[in-house]
Protein backbone atom coordinates (compact mmCIF):
# COMPACT_ATOMS: atom_id res chain seq x y z
CA UNK A 1 0.00 0.00 0.00
CA UNK A 2 1.42 3.46 -0.48
CA UNK A 3 1.87 5.86 2.05
CA UNK A 4 -0.08 8.81 -0.55
CA UNK A 5 -3.92 9.65 0.27
CA UNK A 6 -5.52 10.13 -2.76
CA UNK A 7 -8.08 13.44 -3.01
CA UNK A 8 -11.52 11.71 -4.59
CA UNK A 9 -13.54 14.95 -5.75
CA UNK A 10 -17.06 13.60 -5.95
CA UNK A 11 -18.92 15.53 -8.96
CA UNK A 12 -22.79 14.74 -6.93
CA UNK A 13 -22.26 18.33 -5.87
CA UNK A 14 -20.55 20.04 -8.43
CA UNK A 15 -22.47 22.39 -11.39
CA UNK A 16 -24.54 19.64 -12.97
CA UNK A 17 -24.47 22.36 -16.73
CA UNK A 18 -20.44 23.19 -16.48
CA UNK A 19 -19.35 19.31 -15.72
CA UNK A 20 -15.64 19.93 -17.97
CA UNK A 21 -14.93 23.34 -16.06
CA UNK A 22 -15.56 21.82 -12.14
CA UNK A 23 -13.69 18.31 -13.30
CA UNK A 24 -10.48 20.89 -14.87
CA UNK A 25 -10.78 22.75 -11.77
CA UNK A 26 -10.57 20.30 -9.09
CA UNK A 27 -7.39 18.67 -11.41
CA UNK A 28 -5.04 21.76 -11.05
CA UNK A 29 -6.25 21.54 -7.65
CA UNK A 30 -4.60 18.53 -6.74
CA UNK A 31 -7.26 15.52 -6.94
CA UNK A 32 -5.85 12.03 -7.85
CA UNK A 33 -9.48 10.80 -9.07
CA UNK A 34 -12.92 11.84 -9.93
CA UNK A 35 -15.42 10.12 -8.06
CA UNK A 36 -18.66 9.27 -9.80
CA UNK A 37 -22.00 8.77 -8.27
CA UNK A 38 -24.38 6.53 -9.56
CA UNK A 39 -27.79 5.99 -8.31
CA UNK A 40 -30.73 4.34 -9.55
CA UNK A 41 -33.68 5.43 -7.28
CA UNK A 42 -34.41 1.89 -5.96
CA UNK A 43 -31.10 0.74 -4.46
CA UNK A 44 -30.99 4.64 -2.88
CA UNK A 45 -33.62 7.27 -3.01
CA UNK A 46 -32.00 9.55 -5.75
CA UNK A 47 -31.34 9.64 -8.91
CA UNK A 48 -27.85 10.03 -10.60
CA UNK A 49 -26.19 9.66 -13.35
CA UNK A 50 -25.58 6.88 -15.70
CA UNK A 51 -23.35 5.38 -18.55
CA UNK A 52 -23.27 8.32 -21.04
CA UNK A 53 -22.23 10.89 -19.05
CA UNK A 54 -19.89 8.62 -17.71
CA UNK A 55 -18.39 8.25 -21.33
CA UNK A 56 -18.79 11.78 -21.33
CA UNK A 57 -16.46 12.61 -18.15
CA UNK A 58 -13.93 10.64 -19.77
CA UNK A 59 -13.58 12.87 -22.63
CA UNK A 60 -12.85 15.42 -20.59
CA UNK A 61 -11.19 14.09 -17.02
CA UNK A 62 -7.75 13.40 -16.95
CA UNK A 63 -7.75 11.44 -13.88
CA UNK A 64 -9.37 8.37 -13.41
CA UNK A 65 -12.75 8.25 -12.87
CA UNK A 66 -13.92 5.95 -9.88
CA UNK A 67 -17.28 5.08 -9.98
CA UNK A 68 -19.78 4.05 -7.45
CA UNK A 69 -22.32 2.15 -8.11
CA UNK A 70 -25.36 2.40 -5.66
CA UNK A 71 -27.74 0.56 -8.05
CA UNK A 72 -29.76 -2.54 -7.74
CA UNK A 73 -28.29 -5.17 -10.22
CA UNK A 74 -25.34 -3.37 -10.59
CA UNK A 75 -24.10 -6.65 -12.93
CA UNK A 76 -26.03 -5.98 -15.61
CA UNK A 77 -24.38 -2.35 -16.21
CA UNK A 78 -20.60 -3.08 -15.20
CA UNK A 79 -19.68 -4.11 -18.49
CA UNK A 80 -20.91 -0.60 -20.03
CA UNK A 81 -19.60 1.80 -17.19
CA UNK A 82 -15.85 0.10 -17.87
CA UNK A 83 -16.17 0.26 -21.35
CA UNK A 84 -17.12 3.64 -20.78
CA UNK A 85 -14.08 4.67 -19.23
CA UNK A 86 -14.81 3.43 -15.29
CA UNK A 87 -11.51 2.34 -14.04
CA UNK A 88 -12.35 1.74 -10.65
CA UNK A 89 -15.98 0.21 -10.24
CA UNK A 90 -17.19 -0.51 -6.37
CA UNK A 91 -20.41 -2.32 -5.77
CA UNK A 92 -22.22 -2.44 -2.83
CA UNK A 93 -21.98 -5.30 -1.03
CA UNK A 94 -26.04 -5.01 0.43
CA UNK A 95 -26.81 -5.41 -3.61
CA UNK A 96 -25.40 -7.84 -4.95
CA UNK A 97 -25.89 -11.43 -4.26
CA UNK A 98 -22.73 -12.72 -5.48
CA UNK A 99 -20.43 -10.83 -4.72
CA UNK A 100 -17.20 -12.87 -5.50
CA UNK A 101 -18.57 -13.32 -8.84
CA UNK A 102 -19.43 -9.40 -9.41
CA UNK A 103 -15.56 -8.61 -8.32
CA UNK A 104 -13.87 -11.10 -10.15
CA UNK A 105 -16.14 -10.09 -13.36
CA UNK A 106 -14.74 -6.41 -12.64
CA UNK A 107 -11.25 -7.23 -12.70
CA UNK A 108 -11.28 -9.26 -15.67
CA UNK A 109 -12.60 -6.38 -17.51
CA UNK A 110 -9.58 -4.64 -16.53
CA UNK A 111 -10.80 -2.40 -13.91
CA UNK A 112 -10.44 -2.15 -10.34
CA UNK A 113 -12.46 -3.45 -7.52
CA UNK A 114 -14.15 -2.21 -5.18
CA UNK A 115 -16.58 -3.05 -2.27
CA UNK A 116 -19.01 -0.87 -0.11
CA UNK A 117 -20.50 -1.09 2.96
CA UNK A 118 -23.30 0.95 4.29
CA UNK A 119 -22.97 2.29 7.72
CA UNK A 120 -24.43 -0.40 9.14
CA UNK A 121 -23.20 -3.30 7.35
CA UNK A 122 -20.07 -4.96 8.96
CA UNK A 123 -16.66 -5.20 8.06
CA UNK A 124 -17.24 -8.84 8.32
CA UNK A 125 -18.78 -9.17 5.57
CA UNK A 126 -15.05 -8.82 3.48
CA UNK A 127 -13.42 -11.25 5.65
CA UNK A 128 -13.70 -14.11 2.55
CA UNK A 129 -13.61 -11.91 -0.26
CA UNK A 130 -10.71 -9.80 1.36
CA UNK A 131 -8.17 -11.01 -1.28
CA UNK A 132 -9.95 -10.11 -4.35
CA UNK A 133 -10.19 -6.58 -3.33
CA UNK A 134 -8.54 -4.21 -4.90
CA UNK A 135 -10.14 -1.52 -2.37
CA UNK A 136 -12.70 -1.14 -0.06
CA UNK A 137 -15.58 1.64 -0.19
CA UNK A 138 -16.68 2.73 3.67
CA UNK A 139 -19.99 4.98 3.60
CA UNK A 140 -19.83 7.39 6.69
CA UNK A 141 -22.94 8.55 5.11
CA UNK A 142 -26.20 6.45 4.38
CA UNK A 143 -25.78 6.36 0.59
CA UNK A 144 -28.18 8.84 -1.47
CA UNK A 145 -27.62 12.55 -1.18
CA UNK A 146 -24.42 14.83 -0.69
CA UNK A 147 -23.75 17.14 2.13
CA UNK A 148 -24.97 14.84 5.18
CA UNK A 149 -22.85 14.62 8.19
CA UNK A 150 -20.20 12.05 8.90
CA UNK A 151 -21.40 9.31 10.95
CA UNK A 152 -18.73 9.14 13.92
CA UNK A 153 -18.58 5.42 13.91
CA UNK A 154 -17.02 4.98 10.74
CA UNK A 155 -13.58 6.10 12.62
CA UNK A 156 -14.45 2.26 14.35
CA UNK A 157 -15.55 0.68 11.49
CA UNK A 158 -12.13 1.53 9.24
CA UNK A 159 -10.07 0.35 11.68
CA UNK A 160 -12.27 -2.65 11.60
CA UNK A 161 -11.79 -2.68 7.63
CA UNK A 162 -8.42 -2.39 8.10
CA UNK A 163 -8.17 -5.06 10.19
CA UNK A 164 -9.89 -7.95 8.30
CA UNK A 165 -7.59 -6.42 5.24
CA UNK A 166 -4.30 -6.69 6.84
CA UNK A 167 -5.44 -9.98 8.37
CA UNK A 168 -6.23 -11.74 5.02
CA UNK A 169 -2.52 -10.02 4.07
CA UNK A 170 -4.69 -7.96 1.72
CA UNK A 171 -3.06 -4.26 0.76
CA UNK A 172 -6.42 -3.75 -0.79
CA UNK A 173 -6.96 0.40 -0.05
CA UNK A 174 -9.79 1.98 1.91
CA UNK A 175 -11.59 5.04 0.48
CA UNK A 176 -14.03 7.14 3.11
CA UNK A 177 -17.02 8.43 1.49
CA UNK A 178 -19.57 10.86 3.33
CA UNK A 179 -19.09 14.06 5.08
CA UNK A 180 -15.05 14.27 4.84
CA UNK A 181 -14.01 17.79 4.97
CA UNK A 182 -10.90 19.41 7.22
CA UNK A 183 -12.85 18.68 10.41
CA UNK A 184 -12.24 14.83 10.26
CA UNK A 185 -9.72 14.18 7.60
CA UNK A 186 -7.05 13.53 10.52
CA UNK A 187 -9.23 11.58 12.02
CA UNK A 188 -10.33 9.30 9.04
CA UNK A 189 -6.44 8.85 8.28
CA UNK A 190 -5.47 8.00 11.80
CA UNK A 191 -8.16 5.47 11.29
CA UNK A 192 -7.22 4.13 8.06
CA UNK A 193 -8.51 5.56 5.14
CA UNK A 194 -6.48 6.00 2.12
CA UNK A 195 -8.79 7.59 -0.49
CA UNK A 196 -10.62 10.78 0.82
CA UNK A 197 -13.83 10.93 -1.57
CA UNK A 198 -15.40 15.02 -0.56
CA UNK A 199 -18.37 16.56 -2.37
CA UNK A 200 -19.84 19.39 -0.67
CA UNK A 201 -16.42 20.35 1.29
CA UNK A 202 -15.10 20.95 -2.67
CA UNK A 203 -17.92 21.74 -5.02
CA UNK A 204 -20.06 23.35 -2.63
CA UNK A 205 -17.43 25.91 -1.61
CA UNK A 206 -17.20 28.77 -4.42
CA UNK A 207 -13.83 28.08 -5.03
CA UNK A 208 -13.54 24.20 -5.65
CA UNK A 209 -9.93 24.44 -7.20
CA UNK A 210 -8.99 25.84 -3.89
CA UNK A 211 -10.95 23.48 -2.05
CA UNK A 212 -9.02 20.33 -3.28
CA UNK A 213 -5.48 22.72 -2.86
CA UNK A 214 -6.48 23.00 1.22
CA UNK A 215 -7.88 19.43 1.44
CA UNK A 216 -4.86 18.02 -0.57
CA UNK A 217 -1.94 19.92 2.00
CA UNK A 218 -3.76 18.79 4.84
CA UNK A 219 -3.42 15.05 3.58
CA UNK A 220 -0.06 15.76 2.63
CA UNK A 221 1.12 16.74 5.75
CA UNK A 222 -0.76 14.21 7.28
CA UNK A 223 1.63 11.70 5.64
CA UNK A 224 4.15 14.16 5.90
CA UNK A 225 4.96 14.26 2.19
C1 LIG B 1 -23.29 9.72 -1.04
C2 LIG B 1 -22.22 9.62 -2.10
C3 LIG B 1 -21.04 10.46 -1.81
C4 LIG B 1 -21.33 11.93 -1.71
C5 LIG B 1 -20.31 12.52 -0.80
O1 LIG B 1 -24.26 8.79 -1.29
O2 LIG B 1 -21.75 8.29 -2.23
O3 LIG B 1 -19.98 10.23 -2.73
O4 LIG B 1 -21.30 12.61 -2.93
O5 LIG B 1 -20.65 13.84 -0.63
P1 LIG B 1 -20.29 14.64 0.69
O6 LIG B 1 -18.80 14.74 0.73
O7 LIG B 1 -20.96 15.94 0.42
O8 LIG B 1 -20.86 13.88 1.86
ZN1 LIG C 1 -19.84 8.01 -3.45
Amino acid sequence: MSGRLLIAPSILSADFANLGREIAAVEHGGADLIHVDVMDGHFVPNITIGVPVVRALKRVATKPLDVHLMIEEPDRYIEDFVAAGAHMVSVHVEAVPHLHRTITHIRKLGARAGAVLNPATPALMLEDIAGDLDFVLVMSVNPGFGGQAFIPHSLEKLRRVRSVLDGAGSSALIEIDGGIDQSNVADVVAAGANILVAGQAIFGSSDPEAATRVLRASANQLVGG
